[in-house]
């Protein structure tokens, strides 16, 4: 059994009241790895029920897309740290329908349940240097909830080029990468490279074994000289499950938006949307909905 509940269970407490007794701590941080060293990292410390350091944060995402019903809140209800050294990203179903506040309009035309939910994206940006291997990589879990009641539950760990912060060159130009992504409660993580259209798209998954700890990550290796020889391969638990080479992408610009400017880091979880489709009415909200993520880390080889 994990500590999971029990940690779920202690951190709704902190909401309410002061927490007596800490839960349990999990001790995991960014390992050190030979040959690289750490540029950037948060291993989520702190107090139950605080929201993560938003100087190396911004929670203030209020933007719809894909159709998705969530609506991202900057509170501990929907983002916390657990106190046991994990930042909680808690979707919860909320009283009435249609309560979308903010973003893009119109939003689905239709009448559906409220939710809220969690999006953290960082204010670090990380630029692949040339001639060394970069890795972000995370350490996360997900909720207890089986997968007939998660429907709809989307949850991320991806990055975003700076670029898409401006209208030019827009989406998915701009350069993401999805580094898992998961949907449905379904046992497979997806990664997936996204920029110029028809440069990119390249996707695959891994069968994932339990909703338990796993260790996602991208390595951009830029050690060879020439942009074609370079790639990008994800891991799960050090095993690759997709892997694109400078070739494979064809256009060196589009290389570039992706694999030699800055990124920020995102973890979030939707629901619903194009992808995943509607929540459905056995879908269940809370902390067995939720991603957990115990660190993660910008690497770069020495
Ligand atoms: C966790 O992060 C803090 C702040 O960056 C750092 O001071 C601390 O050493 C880290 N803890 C571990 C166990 O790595």
């Amino acid at each position: 059994m994990s500590n999971f509940s029990l940690r779920g269970a202690l951190s709704t407490l902190a909401l309410a009241a002061a927490v007596t007794a800490g839960p349990i701590q999990i001790q995991e941080a960014a390992p050190s790895k030979s040959g690289y060293s750490i540029k950037w990292q948060d291993n989520f410390s702190g107090a139950a029920g605080q929201l993560p350091d938003q100087d190396k944060w911004w929670l203030g995402s209020k933007d719809h897309w894909n159709e998705e019903w969530q609506d991202y809140q900057a509170r501990n209800k929907n983002v916390q740290l657990s106190g046991g050294n994990t930042l909680q990203l808690v979707p919860w179903k909320e009283s009435g329908t249609n309560c979308k506040t903010n973003g893009e309009a119109p939003y689905p035309v239709r009448t559906h349940q409220c939710w809220s939910s969690g999006r953290v994206e960082s204010n670090y940006y990380f630029t692949p240097a040339s001639g060394k291997k970069t890795v972000i990589e995370s350490r996360l879990r997900f909720g207890s909830n089986s997968a007939g009641n998660n429907k709809g539950i989307f949850p991320a760990f991806w990055t975003l080029g700076q670029a898409c912060n401006t209208e030019n060159p827009g989406h998915p130009t701009c350069g993401e990468v999805d580094i898992m992504e998961r949907v449905n409660g379904e046992n497979m993580g997806y990664g997936t490279l996204w920029c110029r259209e028809g440069d990119c798209g390249q996707s695959d998954g891994t069968s994932l074994p339990n909703n338990d700890w796993h260790t996602w990550a991208v390595t951009w290796d830029r050690t060879a000289s020439s942009w074609t020889d370079q790639s990008l391969t994800w891991t799960m638990d050090g095993r690759e499950y997709l892997r694109v080479r400078g070739s494979d992408v064809k256009n060196q610009d589009s290389w570039n938006y992706i694999a030699a400017k800055p990124h920020r880091i995102i973890f979030n979880v939707a629901v619903g949307g194009v992808w995943p489709g509607d929540p459905s009415s056995s879908t269940q909200d809370g902390y067995g909905a939720m991603m957990e993520v115990a660190y993660v880390a910008h690497f770069q080889s020495n």
